[in-house]
């Protein structure tokens, strides 16, 4: 079959206000850059002409600006799920602006394929080749795609030369059955391939093809400063422990690692550790820090959803096909992040967190309880089902006006219940087997940055004992301070129990 070659704001022209629109690409590797800025020039013209003009909006995790942020900025988002990194964006959903609905990455997909959100009108595809018979090749990422392009009534495809041919065969789509005949998904190893190198698609759907040459829009890193460097460091020290003492077997366990600055310097540090065996991992997004540590023969195998790396390094893998062709699978979010492998595979998960309270609950997406800062990503499908959930991050924010470990979080994304070890650049607090007041007593003694050790210490003495013990009228006391006073240090508990 042969396909209608289409502009970019001829394909754009395809979207109608009110329309659902599923996209490709999980982080802004892989996410199509083209027909979403045709689509916010349209908004803006009927915007202009006072008419409505918004869509609902599908990924499999953040885009790059030329999706979320011109469209965020072209008021042109009415719905949004799940994960989202653009600061834009962002403003706008804390500005009451945008329905964003941050879910479990894992679900996206069959959320969609179960109808939960309705009808799915169009996908929007990256792709590197697509052939007449109508088999999608992605590119840097599994995301969503063969799901939006099962659901969706029509496909553009955006053909992105920027992205290698070589990238075909990294693939491996892969749809689990439908409840309640789902069989287990048989990958029993992160090199397991369980599918097809491409999305098969019935041609017919294809509205068209809008030829581009544009490179993922990669977010760099910020360089591991001796905070990141610690927490790295302390990462790879308990590691290392639990191996030693035989919890962690001597042949290692595969490792998911979350995103950002943090993530990128743990995986940095745990490189270095020589005394860590070479490790696979089964995660959602691999860094630039994989890379390196694959080339050094520190990192076996990594499965993931995206390659969420600079375009150097990008480009760096694919010109050496040789090399990782056989160290690397892309999937569907829905396997990348599927609870069920996670839980048989014993993965550890590594995740980050904004704040921790002393009982270890986890806030992992809001700031001060309320403003959203990225969302929940992939970290509550690897934390709920992992062999040692870790979580980290340091031990203040903002010049330490701001303590990461409070009373109680402003808000709750993994609960005491799910979360085996926290960790900041002022050590490891192993909360495996302890009650909560236990759990309290190595959070403060070991994570706790020196400044707010004996707030915290003074925080339990004003508690009301109990299986937890809190003090309600303080326990957001130390955030209530901050809004206030601009700093937690200043938070006076005889101030909350008057
Ligand atoms: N209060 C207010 N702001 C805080 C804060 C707190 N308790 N803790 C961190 N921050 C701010 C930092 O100051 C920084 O702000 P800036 O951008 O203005 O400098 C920002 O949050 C990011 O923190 P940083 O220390 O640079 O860490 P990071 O880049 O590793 O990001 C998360 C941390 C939590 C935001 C990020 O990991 C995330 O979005 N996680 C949720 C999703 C997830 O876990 N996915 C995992 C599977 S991929």
């Amino acid at each position: 079959m042969s396909f209608n070659y289409l502009s970019a704001a001829e394909a754009a022209s395809l979207v109608k206000h009110g329309y659902t629109v599923g996209i490709s690409g999980f982080t802004p590797a892989g996410s199509p850059k083209a027909v979403a800025p045709e689509i916010a020039k349209i908004a803006e013209a009927e915007h202009a002409k006072g008419n409505p003009f918004q869509i609902n909006l599908f990924s499999g995790a953040s885009t790059g600006d030329s999706c979320d942020g011109i469209l965020s900025r072209a008021k042109a988002i009415r719905y949004r799920a799940p994960y989202t990194t653009n600061t834009d964006f962002r403003n706008a959903v804390n500005r009451g602006e945008i329905a964003y609905n941050d879910i479990h990455l894992s679900q996206m997909a069959q959320e969609i394929r179960f109808g939960f959100f309705g009808p799915m009108d169009i996908a929007i595809v990256e792709a590197c080749e697509l052939t007449s018979d109508g088999k999608i090749y992605l590119t840097a990422a599994g995301g969503i795609s063969p799901t939006i392009c099962e659901r969706a009534e029509k496909i553009i495809v955006e053909l992105n030369s920027a992205h290698s041919k070589n990238m075909m065969g990294l693939h491996d789509v892969y749809q689990p059955l439908d409840p309640p005949y789902r069989r287990e998904i048989p990958i029993y190893k992160p090199s397991d391939r369980i599918g097809t190198p491409y999305v098969q698609v019935d041609p017919k759907k294809i509205v068209g093809v809008v030829e581009v040459n544009m490179p993922d829009e990669a977010r760099g890193f910020t360089a591991p400063d001796p905070v990141t460097d610690q927490i790295g460091v302390n990462v790879a020290n308990f590691l290392a422990a639990d191996m030693k003492r035989g919890i962690i077997p001597a042949s290692f366990l595969p490792l998911q690692s979350g995103v950002g600055n943090i993530a990128n310097a743990v995986l940095g540090a745990l490189g270095r550790d020589k005394t860590i065996p070479h490790f696979e991992m089964y995660t959602e997004v691999i860094q630039d820090s994989v890379i390196d540590l694959m080339r050094e023969g520190r990192i076996k195998f990594g499965s993931t959803c995206s390659l969420s790396v600079t375009n150097e390094c990008l480009d760096e893998i694919y010109s050496d096909m040789k090399f990782f062709g056989d160290k690397l699978i892309l999937r569907p979010s829905e396997t990348s992040n599927n609870p069920e492998i996670v839980r048989r595979l014993g993965i550890i998960s590594m995740n980050t967190a904004i704040e921790a309270d002393i009982y270890g609950n986890i806030n992992s997406t809001h700031i001060g309880g309320i403003k959203m800062m990225n969302g929940l990503g992939g970290s509550g499908d690897f934390t709920r089902n992992a062999y040692i959930s870790i979580f980290s991050c340091p031990s203040v924010a903002k010049g330490g006006k701001i303590s990461s470990i409070v009373p109680m979080v402003s808000h709750h994304d993994h609960n005491e219940h799910s979360v085996n070890i926290v960790i900041t650049e002022q050590g490891i607090a192993d909360l495996r087997g302890k009650s909560p007041m236990e759990r309290a007593k190595t959070i403060i003694e070991n994570c706790a940055h020196p400044d707010y050790k004996q707030l915290l210490w003074d925080y339990l003495k004003i508690s009301s004992k109990g299986q937890t013990s809190h003090c309600m009228k303080a326990a957001l006391g130390m955030h209530a301070t901050l809004t206030e006073k601009g700093d937690m240090k200043l938070t006076d508990w005889a101030e909350f129990t008057k």
